[in-house]
């Protein structure tokens, strides 16, 4: 490991302000540089993470990012969104999950966990696969579907599995399977848990009018719909430590596949009513996406081509949230290139910014960044096992050759 840096090693740049450190509780971060959760679907069936996971996650680490977040891992069971995803229902996740702590904070990143119930998007097929409900081809090959929970019965799209509605017990039992999670996610060595209520999963399906038609006290109006968000990041707070950081990642507004936005769902205000509440019981920065309380996800289908190609789609969002209720922000989706996640955090318009898909592209994506804002021209940021090189590369002038 001592090819690596090190935190305390890593030189502090003063130029950009994407590259300045950020502080949250006890959790520095070297830049506002966040991998975004991604999941790989490379999991063992038991959920366990594997030598796939650590090498996909280290390398981010190690390409600078600040921070990386691992994909949603799934609380319980019955909230996986495919037979590919990594857990944290059981004590038996932890061991895998800590050879990647241990690997990302080596490299100077803090490790943080998502923690996700994929609700009524539970028991779909892989994206190559098809992204739609699992169905008796994958049942034949030992991957069988089982019922989706929601807030309400419902499909989550025509053609999908048609999910139950949560009882009583039902979210008594989830509250719980949150903080044992957390429980997990701080003995596995995470320094902050990124709460996954976006995206029409479970969560959201609580809080969009669109999705929860319950009539009990987790439903009917905002406060309801809100309910189950609030307890969790109560739970949460009480089995997390106190010096570790809390984001929520929600889907800022609802937009649909099959409509144009706006329409009438989940707003920005309602957004930050609800910023307010969860900053009132723990919760630290509020993670900003949009979408997908319909349809297979809000980053393909239709809507995804439509606001896929518009730079930065969701960073008004961010922007809003942050100026209306003072709480930091993390911006995220189509964020392409340093000077654009730059020009984000310099105006103030989120406090992070999450790289998602260019760091498929790029894992280097931070170190990239560094030198195109003018910030590392002696390679200094780079591990030393490659920036040495790359700078007598450049001094050769093998570099400028490639252009
Ligand atoms: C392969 C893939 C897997 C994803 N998995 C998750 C996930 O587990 N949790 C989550 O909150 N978002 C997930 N997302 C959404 C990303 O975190 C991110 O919000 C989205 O891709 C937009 O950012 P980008 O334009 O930088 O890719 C995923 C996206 C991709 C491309």
């Amino acid at each position: 490991m001592s090819s690596v840096h090190k935190l305390e090693e890593m030189p502090q740049p003063s130029g950009p302000r994407l590259l300045s450190p950020f502080r949250l509780r006890d959790v520095s971060f070297r830049n506002r540089v966040v991998l975004s959760p991604m999941q790989v679907y490379q999991a063992t069936p038991d959920g366990l993470a594997n030598d796939w996971h650590l090498q996909h996650l280290g390398k981010f680490a190690v390409g600078g990012f600040g921070c990386v977040v691992t994909e949603g891992l799934i609380v319980d069971p019955v909230g996986r969104a495919t037979w590919g995803d990594l857990g944290i229902w059981s004590d038996d996740h932890i061991a895998p999950l800590r050879r990647i702590t241990d690997f990302v904070r080596s490299a100077g990143a803090v490790p943080a966990a998502q923690l996700h119930h994929a609700g009524p998007k539970a028991a779909r097929q892989r994206p190559w696969e098809g992204f739609g409900p699992l169905t008796e081809v994958e049942a034949a090959r030992g991957e069988p579907a089982w019922v989706p929970l929601s807030s309400s019965a419902d499909r989550s799209a025509p053609g999908w599995h048609l999910t139950r509605e949560m009882t009583l017990d039902d979210i008594e039992a989830v509250i719980a399977a949150y903080g044992a999670a957390a429980r997990r996610a701080d003995s596995a060595g995470f320094d902050v848990i990124d709460i996954h209520a976006a995206h029409g999963y479970l969560l959201h399906s609580f809080l969009s009018p669109v999705a929860n038609r319950r009539t009990d006290g987790y439903g009917a109006d905002i406060d309801g719909r809100m309910r189950l968000l609030l307890e969790i990041a109560e739970t949460l707070r009480a089995n997390w430590p106190e010096g570790k950081a809390i984001f929520f990642r929600i889907s800022c507004v609802d937009w649909r596949a099959d409509i144009e936005e706006p329409f009438d769902g989940w707003t920005i205000e309602d957004s930050c009513r609800l910023t307010r509440e969860l900053h009132r019981r723990g919760v630290d920065l509020i993670d900003c996406s949009s979408g997908g309380i319909r349809g297979a996800t809000s980053m393909s289908g239709a809507a995804a081509k439509r606001t896929g190609l518009k730079r930065g789609f969701q960073v008004p969002y961010a922007a809003a949230i942050r100026r209306e209720t003072g709480v930091p922000t993390m911006a995220v989706g189509v964020i392409l290139d340093g000077a654009q996640a730059e020009g984000i955090i310099a105006r103030g318009e989120a406090d992070l910014v999450a790289i998602g898909r260019e760091a498929l592209f790029d894992p280097h994506w931070v170190l990239h960044a560094a030198r195109d804002l003018g910030a590392d021209e002696d390679w200094a940021l780079w591990p030393p096992s490659y920036g040495w090189w790359l700078a007598a590369r450049e001094r050769i002038g093998i570099a400028q050759e490639r252009g």
